[in-house]
């Protein structure tokens, strides 16, 4: 059984999850209506596994006979000065999600709560993989500068890169 403050804690990562979705389907829109069909499509799937996230979680707490509760959302970025500016975004946002699951694996060590420690290593190892895709993009971005052509060889490669994760992810 959860305890009252997990439950909380947990509910709290469900909201960051969603809203996660959220930021990333304005990206896309944003990225879509600029003209950017790779970005477009990287941040589609990108807002897709953030449901995942939290989804995930939503069912856990109610698995281990807790009350997940669908949270109210605030507003999200819709515009973005560049392509790097979003970038930049995505990264801050990333080691912000990491730094709240910290958070919740300290909750779980200090209540001996190894079960729901034990489910948060998968956000553990996620997390890494999520802030080193971000830092590899943006590292790119900043060798590209303001150079159009490669802005656009970017998003060409966005695309087919997403494109095969996709494929793989449906087979
Ligand atoms: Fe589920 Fe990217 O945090």
């Amino acid at each position: 059984m959860l305890s009252k403050s997990l439950n909380k804690a947990l509910n709290q990562q469900v909201q960051l999850e969603f809203e996660s979705s959220n930021v990333y389907l304005a990206m896309a829109s944003w990225a879509e209506q600029e003209g950017y069909e790779g970005i477009a499509s990287f941040m589609y799937l990108q807002s897709d596994e953030e449901r995942m996230h939290m989804l995930k979680i939503f069912k856990y707490i109610n698995e281990r006979g807790g009350n997940a509760e669908v949270p109210a959302l605030s507003k999200v970025p819709h515009t973005y000065k560049s392509v790097i500016d979003m970038f930049t975004s995505v990264l801050k946002h990333e080691v912000h999600v990491s730094s709240e699951i910290n958070k919740l694996v300290d909750i779980c060590l200090k209540e001996k709560d190894y079960a729901t420690h034990n489910m948060l290593q998968w956000y553990v190892a996620e997390q890494m993989e999520e802030e080193r895709v971000a830092r590899t993009l943006l590292d790119k971005l900043k060798l590209i500068g303001t150079d159009k052509s490669g802005v656009y060889m970017f998003d060409r490669d966005l695309l087919s890169i997403r494109s095969e994760a996709g494929n793989e992810k449906e087979a």
